[in-house]
């Protein structure tokens, strides 16, 4: 697929697979306007792909706040002329007992990995539409489609990503714009950086690397598929979860129960 000149919107392109991302789109002739936080991070790695894509951009811009959001995409639009191919990809994690998390932090996870996709979808769409055409993948995660020990309020923000994909599946595909869900495995990239020490831990077999989910994107573009799971063993996963829910939940949660966290004034 030819992707020259095509106005490509990545979130969270400051670090990991984002950054990838604009990296690999930039070497293939697209216009890359990556966002994020880290204004210092974004500059290094808008050196990378102004070397293939001159005309890319880094704008600072936190996903979770919608007037900012509201301020980049009419930038983008006003620069640029439109938006061909959003990549709803900025995300932030925790795993922690649920019972132990912090309602703001709850919200927050919320705030970021499915509002963020919310209100930057939300300011795209119209000229999407207007123009009859569009492409929106969105960044999930196999916890997303698994319901995952410690990670209650990260894997509530990727199901709502993956129910709210699939209901725009249905609802833009006859208006010309298309809409897929990549959902990774664990990824060797900063994300767990605060959170390194928790358990479960995945095993080091199922951790793919920032370009691999960089080609599913390419992958599930060129072949317009709408959901692509990954690494292989984890799809094989969430098919079984599919196809045999109470085996599964079963095998999960012997799985699971050797890091359940039992309060000190339950232990005997
Ligand atoms: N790594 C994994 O194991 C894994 C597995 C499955 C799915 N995923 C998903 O993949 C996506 C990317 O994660 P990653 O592994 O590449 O992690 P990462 O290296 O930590 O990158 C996360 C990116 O999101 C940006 N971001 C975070 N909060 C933001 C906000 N409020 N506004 C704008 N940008 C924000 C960060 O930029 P700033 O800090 O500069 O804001 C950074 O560029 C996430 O949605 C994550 O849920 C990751």
């Amino acid at each position: 697929m030819d992707f020259t000149n095509q106005i490509v919107l990545i979130t969270g392109a400051s670090s990991g697979i984002g950054k990838q991302l604009a990296i690999d789109f930039a070497k293939r002739g697209a216009v890359v306007i990556g966002c994020g936080r880290s204004i210092a991070r974004l500059k290094e790695v808008l050196k990378q792909v102004r070397q293939t894509s001159p005309t890319s951009l880094m704008i600072g811009c936190d996903v979770g706040d919608p007037e900012q959001v509201h301020g980049m995409i009419e930038r983008v639009l006003t620069d640029y002329g439109g938006v061909d191919i959003l990549i709803n990809n900025a995300g932030i994690g925790m795993r922690k007992p649920f019972h132990q998390t912090d309602l703001s932090t709850i919200e927050e996870i919320m705030r970021v990995n499915y509002f963020g996709a919310v209100y930057c979808t939300h300011e795209v769409l119209p000229s999407m539409i207007a123009r009859g055409k569009g492409q929106i993948v969105n960044i999930s995660s196999v916890a997303g489609n698994i319901g995952t020990l410690n990670m209650a309020a990260y894997c509530a923000s990727k199901f709502a990503m993956n129910g709210w994909s699939e209901s725009l599946y249905h609802e833009l595909t006859p208006l010309g714009v298309k809409v897929s869900l990549v959902c990774p495995g664990p990824v060797h990239t900063g994300f767990s950086r605060n959170f390194r020490d928790s358990e479960p831990h995945s095993p080091p077999s199922l951790f793919v690397d920032a370009s691999d989910v960089s080609q599913a994107v390419f992958k599930v573009i060129e072949h317009n598929r709408f959901e692509l799971v990954m690494p292989r063993w984890l799809a094989l996963i969430c098919w079984l979860k599919r196809v045999s829910p109470g085996l599964f939940r079963y095998l999960a949660q012997r799985r699971f129960r050797p890091y359940v966290t039992v309060p000190e004034s339950r232990r005997s």
